[in-house]
């Protein structure tokens, strides 16, 4: 892999230990993917920022770089985390809160911004073609088919090195003769509503490898269909874009999939697999929730409580709830919680006593009975806040 003078001197730990790391991390994924150089990268968003799915070890190797001076070169910005800090703050053991505190005290030491959202593209959004290294999967997939920005599915390190270098290895996603389809996909019936696009994700990733599909028919999908199917196609496979029928980039002969409304619907069901009959929690926001997601629940909810028993949370950033002027008040009237900084997936809800979860979100059905030990439903917004409100 060529270098520059600049980045063997790097390499070569001639600006010390924490960049010479970084760059070997760096040097080393770009050989295993036969790229050529490092590109400049206008953002880097780091994904292992939740103390429960990073735990103990990766502390010590934070708190080194950070120790020896590491600082992120470009825009960084980080993961949700744990916890929010005003609701399941108080519920969790004291020296988890202050393990998950350390870890963002030596991100905030490196210079990466605590946004704490999986969403990062609602605060800034990236230019089209420009090239980034976000580790957040459901982003990755967004970035590439909705944005047209370039990134890879980076794991945490490498975009963590990638934001203190300021550069990331120029393979995959950032070379545009692999941003091209491999199969078509057909849907025969259209799609719903934004749960459905999910279940397609879910139903699609499992088929494809790391293959790109070119989705037909979607229509004149919502920006929250988008986002669901980026998401939920990142949860089941390794394809890290989809395209168009609008995008010229396609190959001359391609496989075809047919996806049918059997198809779709055995998905929403192999997701579903409460057996009581009714949740102990009722949650949206799974990527976190955009502005208009939030007016649109402050709609549906105008005038309703919450019943007893339920817990309902709408994740979503600072940023967003930051600006949502008087939906959140809207939404907090009915007795949902609007959390920032955290998800149920990356949060411990089994702590707090939560065996089903109700969601809109394919990837929340499709990770929370392994990583929260519940049993799921998946719906859509408008049945998942009904049950909320009527139990
Ligand atoms: Fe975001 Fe958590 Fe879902 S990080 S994509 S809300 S699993």
């Amino acid at each position: 892999m060529y270098l520059t003078k600049k980045e063997e001197r790097v390499y070569d730990g001639e600006e010390g230990w924490a960049k010479q790391t970084c760059m070997r991390i760096l040097v080393r994924l770009g050989e295993l993917f036969k790229a050529e150089k490092l590109i400049p990268i206008d953002s880097a968003h780091v994904s292992g920022v939740s103390y429960k799915t990073l735990g103990d070890a990766p502390i010590d190797f934070l708190q080194a770089l950070a120790d020896s001076g590491a600082k992120a070169s470009v825009k960084a910005t980080l993961n949700p985390q744990s916890f929010d800090s005003e609701y399941l703050i108080k519920k969790i053991p004291v020296c988890a809160r202050e393990n998950q505190l350390q870890i963002l005290k030596q991100f905030d030491r490196m210079g990466l911004e605590s946004t704490l959202t999986c969403t990062p593209y609602y605060l800034d959004q990236p230019e089209s073609c420009s090239h980034l290294a976000w580790a957040e999967s459901s982003a990755v997939v967004y970035a590439n088919s909705v944005l047209g920005a370039c990134t890879n599915r980076e794991g945490g390190p490498s975009a963590l090195a990638a934001a203190i270098i300021g550069k990331t290895a120029d393979y995959g996603m950032h070379r545009k003769e692999n941003r091209r389809a491999d199969v078509v996909v057909n849907v025969e019936e259209p799609l719903e509503n934004e749960m459905e696009f999910g279940a397609l994700g879910i139903y699609l990733g499992r088929i494809l490898g790391d293959k790109i599909p070119m989705i037909r028919d979607l229509g004149n999908a919502s920006e929250t269909c988008m986002k669901q199917l980026s998401a939920a196609l990142a949860a089941t496979g390794m394809t890290n874009m989809f395209c168009t029928e609008h995008d010229k980039t396609k190959r001359a002969r391609m496989e075809v999939i047919n996806v049918s409304s059997k198809d779709i619907g055995g998905t929403v069901q192999n997701l579903s697999t409460m057996s009581t009959s009714r949740p102990d929690l009722v949650f949206t926001g799974c990527p976190h929730c955009s502005l208009n997601e939030i007016q649109e629940i402050a709609e549906l909810s105008a005038g309703r409580k919450v019943k007893s028993g339920i817990e309902c949370w709408i994740c979503t950033s600072r940023y967003v709830k930051e600006n949502s002027g008087d939906a959140v008040k809207k939404i907090e009237k009915t007795g949902a919680r609007v959390l920032t900084d955290m998800c149920t997936i990356v949060s411990w809800t089994e702590k707090v006593g939560i065996r089903s979860i109700m969601t809109n979100s394919a990837k929340t059905a499709h990770y929370a009975p392994t990583l929260n030990k519940a049993e799921t439903v998946l719906a859509p917004l408008k049945k998942c806040l009904e049950t909320a409100f009527k139990g």
